[in-house]
C-alpha cells in the first residue's frame, strides 16, 4: 500500500543516515573508514554515495526503528530486520558491512547492499536486500538516477558489473556511469538506459566472469537495437582496480575512450582460449570468427574482418573469403 511504500522509504531513509553516521563519526567506523580511505574514497566521495558502516551489534538498527514506532513486521518485509527464531523480536539483517544505499530513479534509498571489511571464506563479499515492495532488482541500476543527466548530454551510458567501479569512474570523472549488481541484467534494465542514450559502452571485469558477462550483455542489447561498444581491461583488473593502478586519464583514453565494436571484441573473446602457434587453435578460431562474421550483412565489417584474420593468422584473405562464402552458404 501507499503507506507501506512511505514507511519502507522513511525507514531506509533514517537507516542510512544512521549508517553514515557510524562510519563517519564514530570510533566503531574508524576501521572501515580507513579501508575506504586506502582504496581511494575521500569524505566527500563517501557522503555523496551515502556510504555507511552497520555495526556488528545484532539489534543496532532493530532497535532504532523500534524507539521511531516503526512497525517491525514491515521493517522484515523491507529487508532491514530478521525475525528471531524464537519469535520474540527483530534483529539487524546488515551487521558488521560497510553499506552502500541503493537508489530508485527518483534518487528514493530502496535497498543496500553490504560489503564485508576482510576477506572471508564463510562469508560472500557482498550481502544485498531481498526483493521487496520498494527494490525490484530488475529495475534498479546503481547510480541511474544520478547518472542520468551525464548519460542525456553525452549520449553515452557505460555499464559495469559492479558499484565500485562506478564509484571510481566518477574519480576518474566518467560521471556517466551505472552498475548491475553482479552478472545479471533485465531487459527492463536495458530499455531504461536505452530511453536516455543511444549508445552503450560495456565494461566488465577482466576475468572470465567479466568476458561472459560483456558477451551476454552485448548481445542483450544489440538484440535491443542499442549501438554496443566493449571497452576491455588487462589482465583480470576490474575498472578500478585499472583506475587506481594507472590513473583516471589513462582509463578515459585507453579504455572508455577506446572501445572495441561487438565484431573486434568476439576475436579478442575467441583468441582468449586459444594459442594461435597451434595449428588447430587457428582453425577453430577462423571457425569461430567466420561463423560469427557470416551473422552480419556489411560487407565493409567483413571485408575489414577477413582482412585482420587474414595478417593474424597468414591464411590469405582470398581463402578465408572462400571458406566465409561456402560456410555461409550451407547455413541457409
Ligand atoms: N556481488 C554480489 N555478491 C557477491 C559478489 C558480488 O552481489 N558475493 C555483486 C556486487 O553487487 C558487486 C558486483 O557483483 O558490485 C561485482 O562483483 P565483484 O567484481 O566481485 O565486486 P567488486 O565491485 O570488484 O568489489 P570489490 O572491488 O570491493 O572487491
Ligand atoms: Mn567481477
Ligand atoms: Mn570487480
Ligand atoms: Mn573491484
Ligand atoms: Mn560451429
Amino acid at each position: 500500500s501507499q503507506n507501506e511504500f512511505k514507511s519502507m522509504l522513511e525507514a531506509h531513509a533514517l537507516a542510512a543516515n544512521f549508517y553514515s553516521h557510524l562510519l563517519l563519526n564514530t570510533v566503531e567506523g574508524e576501521e572501515a573508514l580507513q579501508y575506504l580511505e586506502k582504496r581511494g574514497f575521500t569524505r566527500e566521495r563517501i557522503e555523496n554515495y551515502g556510504i555507511g558502516w552497520s555495526l556488528h551489534d545484532r539489534e543496532a538498527l532493530s532497535g532504532l526503528l523500534k524507539r521511531k514506532n516503526f512497525d517491525m513486521k514491515e521493517m522484515e518485509r523491507a529487508g532491514l530486520c530478521i525475525m528471531k527464531d524464537d519469535g520474540t523480536g527483530y534483529f539487524d539483517r546488515f551487521r558488521g558491512r560497510i553499506m552502500f544505499p541503493l537508489r530508485d530513479d527518483n534518487g528514493n534509498i530502496v535497498a543496500f547492499s553490504g560489503r564485508i571489511l576482510h576477506g572471508s571464506k564463510q562469508e560472500a563479499k557482498y550481502l544485498n536486500s531481498p526483493e521487496t515492495p520498494i527494490f525490484e532488482k530488475s529495475k534498479i541500476l546503481y547510480n541511474f538516477h544520478n547518472a542520468r543527466l551525464n548519460v542525456r548530454k553525452t549520449g553515452k551510458v557505460i555499464l559495469f558489473e559492479g558499484f565500485m567501479d562506478t564509484i571510481s569512474a566518477d574519480r576518474a570523472e566518467v560521471t556517466n556511469s551505472v552498475a548491475v549488481m553482479g552478472t545479471s541484467l533485465s531487459d527492463t534494465h536495458l530499455l531504461k538506459l536505452k530511453r536516455i542514450a543511444k549508445e552503450l559502452i560495456i565494461c566488465c571485469d577482466g576475468d572470465d566472469a567479466g568476458w561472459e558477462a560483456a558477451k551476454r550483455f552485448s548481445e542483450m542489447a544489440m538484440k535491443k537495437g542499442m549501438d554496443v561498444q566493449i571497452a576491455l581491461l588487462p589482465g583480470n583488473m576490474d575498472p578500478d582496480d585499472y583506475i587506481t593502478q594507472y590513473g583516471g586519464e589513462a582509463f578515459r583514453e585507453k579504455v572508455i575512450g577506446n572501445p572495441h565494436s561487438f565484431m573486434s571484441f568476439m576475436m579478442a573473446y575467441a583468441k582468449r582460449s586459444k594459442n594461435l602457434s597451434y595449428e588447430n587453435d587457428v582453425l577453430q578460431y577462423i571457425h569461430e570468427v567466420l561463423e560469427e562474421l557470416s551473422l552480419r550483412s556489411s560487407p565493409v565489417e567483413r571485408d575489414l574482418y577477413i582482412r585482420q584474420l587474414s595478417s593474424e593468422t597468414g591464411i590469405s584473405a582470398e581463402a578465408l573469403q572462400q571458406q566465409f562464402i561456402k560456410m555461409a552458404g550451407q547455413q541457409s
